[in-house]
């Protein structure tokens, strides 16, 4: 059984869910989500990002273009991200394409970071292999003493990413495993398809 639904419904719900998991004292890192992409071998590869930002265009998240995954997604943009906050027992499963930010989204974002972070993001070659880790750490001081006290801009080469969902599930954790599972999928004209799957 299915029912059609407006296109905001799915992240009004994420909304509610994801306000609450925000507030909750022991979710520790509430925008935590393990991000999948496929490589040109075609073998999956996870880790975790934050989500940064969202709306109704999709799911954001930031990184180094020239890491594992940002040559991944150049090839392939399917990918799926999956939030989890245990203290709620609840899951968040979303699949989608991605597209990048727009430069002034990731410009805006950048710039909200601590200057520490900044020195990073241009410091570090991201999943490139390291010689040693004085390697690395030069690389912060001379990017530290070439940024001085002026404004740090963008690395050209970071920048974010936002997911837009055609599917998202959420899962709520019940008694005896019966567990409650609630799918959108998304239709060609917007609106979401609703129904339950058994857990
Ligand atoms: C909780 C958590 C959050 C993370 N958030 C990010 C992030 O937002 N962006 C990022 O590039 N890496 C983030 N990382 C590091 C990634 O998991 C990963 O190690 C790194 O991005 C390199 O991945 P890749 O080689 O697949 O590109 C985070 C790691 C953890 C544990």
């Amino acid at each position: 059984m299915s029912k059609i639904c407006d296109y905001s419904a799915p992240f009004q719900k994420f909304k509610e869910w994801f306000d609450e998991a925000q507030a909750h004292k022991e979710i520790i890192e509430p925008t935590a989500m393990c991000l999948s992409t496929v490589g040109e071998d075609n073998k999956p590869s996870s880790r975790m990002v934050l989500l940064k930002k969202y709306d109704e265009r999709g799911f954001c998240f930031f990184t180094n273009l020239t890491s594992r995954k940002g040559r991944e997604l150049k090839n392939n943009k399917n990918v799926a991200l999956c939030l989890y906050w245990g203290a709620l027992g609840r899951q968040i499963r979303i699949e989608g394409e991605i597209e990048k930010v727009s430069q002034k989204e990731a410009d805006d974002y950048f710039a909200s970071r601590r200057r520490g972070s900044q020195i990073g993001a241009w410091a570090s070659k991201q999943s490139h292999a390291m010689r040693c880790w004085s390697d690395f750490e030069r690389r912060l001081d001379e990017f530290t003493q070439e940024f001085d006290d002026l404004q740090i801009p963008r690395p050209p080469f970071w920048s974010g990413f936002r997911v837009k969902p055609q599917y998202i599930e959420f899962w709520q954790e019940g008694e005896f495993r019966i567990h409650k599972r609630e799918v959108y999928k998304k239709l060609a004209n917007d609106g979401w398809q609703v129904q339950m799957l058994y857990p």
